[in-house]
């Protein structure tokens, strides 16, 4: 890779923030990274003061929304040293939904040594508040200009990065869709594109209007088999076994929801990778065996559910004293922020 080219800003906007009121992604650190693909190659990636980008009208992001994204977290541990969780998961997933929207592929060094550099020189936006840390956001859109419905021929990828507390504060209140999908077979929920997160925001909003947080989805053909909690994947607890739907064209492979199977299985928690149905949690609860669900994702790593609805009816979740989802959280949180061993070798140390 080319030398890195670094352009410091003029005055740090670092005094500005209150770290103990940061919100989820809505402060947004000193500097980004940027690297632009054109004639068949991807440039120098240099690091710039975070600004407003200036794009022609005629930017196939705007027409076809040829975008990407990815969703990473950086923490400081006790000493200050800086974690990231799996990069290279992220890494791998960026550039499978990369080709699935025909974007080139990203390569490895400019990905990596760029969020090197751009966490060392932000080293101090870095959130040490327990429960903060620095969400990552890698993006990869169209520059290249045209209305023919075709791929661009020029790309920016660009890292920015957010200090960032909780995403969500307490408990949701969810509804099982259906009647619109977030995905189908053979189209693009796997990947992580900004449209699958857009066309999800009509449903969820008429599900906000009814007193729901968020929206259940279930397979785009009948509606039956659960797949993904909002933008999270999600988990079922029946009696004391753990339920995530298998991964697919249609559900995102997600990193904390693999992590959580791991950690779960390395707990002694049984585990199951498999389809369910509406039918079969409707059932559980009526019996009594639905323990838990939660959602898995970066950003909000577990998220319980508290009530979910379905057919004009509410179910509640019972109240338990000691949950799975709390005491996988605990083992997940504790090895991103090297408060405890890491037997899974998942961390990587980044200064
Ligand atoms: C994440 O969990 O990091 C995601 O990418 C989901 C996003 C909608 C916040």
């Amino acid at each position: 890779m080319e030398t890195l080219k670094i352009t410091t800003i003029q005055h740090s906007k670092l005094k500005s923030v209150d770290f103990n009121n940061l919100g989820f992604g809505k402060t947004f650190s000193d500097h980004m990274l940027i690297c632009d693909y054109k004639n068949g190659n991807w440039g120098a990636p240099e690091i710039v003061p975070f600004q407003p980008i200036s794009l022609m009208p005629s930017s196939k992001i705007f027409h076809y929304g040829q975008s990407i994204f990815e969703g990473m977290k950086a923490y400081k541990d006790k000493d200050l040293n800086t974690w990231l969780f799996r990069p290279n998961e992220n890494f791998k997933r960026l550039n499978k939904s990369a080709k699935r929207l025909a974007i080139p592929e990203v390569p490895e060094p400019v990905f990596f040594n760029g969020l090197k550099a751009l966490l060392k020189l932000d080293n101090v936006w870095i959130p040490t508040k327990e429960g903060s840390s620095l969400y990552i956001r890698p993006i990869i859109f169209a520059t290249g200009e045209g209305f023919h419905a075709s791929p661009a021929d020029a790309y920016r990828f660009l890292i920015a990065t957010a200090p960032s507390g909780p995403y969500f504060s307490g408990k949701v209140k969810v509804l099982i869709e259906e009647k619109y999908s977030r995905s189908a077979n053979g189209g693009v929920g796997f990947a992580k594109a900004g449209g699958n997160y857009a066309a999800q925001f009509y449903p969820t909003q008429l599900a906000i209007d009814k007193g729901y947080n968020q929206v259940i989805w279930t397979d785009d053909n009948t509606h039956e088999y659960i797949e993904e909690a909002g933008a999270m994947n999600i988990f079922i607890r029946i009696n004391d076994t753990l339920i995530t739907g298998p991964t697919s064209d249609r559900i995102l492979d997600g990193v904390t929801r693999k992590s959580i199977i791991d950690i779960a299985k390395s707990e002694g928690i049984k585990v199951e990778v498999r389809k369910f149905t509406v039918s079969e949690l409707i059932e559980a609860s009526n019996n009594g065996s639905l323990k838990e669900m939660f959602g898995t994702g970066t950003a909000a790593v577990i998220s319980p559910i508290a009530v979910y609805g379905y057919k004009d009816t509410d179910y509640a979740l019972p109240k338990l004293e000691k949950t799975f989802a709390s005491r996988l959280k605990e083992r997940i949180t504790s090895i991103q922020t090297n408060k405890s061993e890491d037997p899974f070798n998942w961390r990587f140390k980044v200064n």
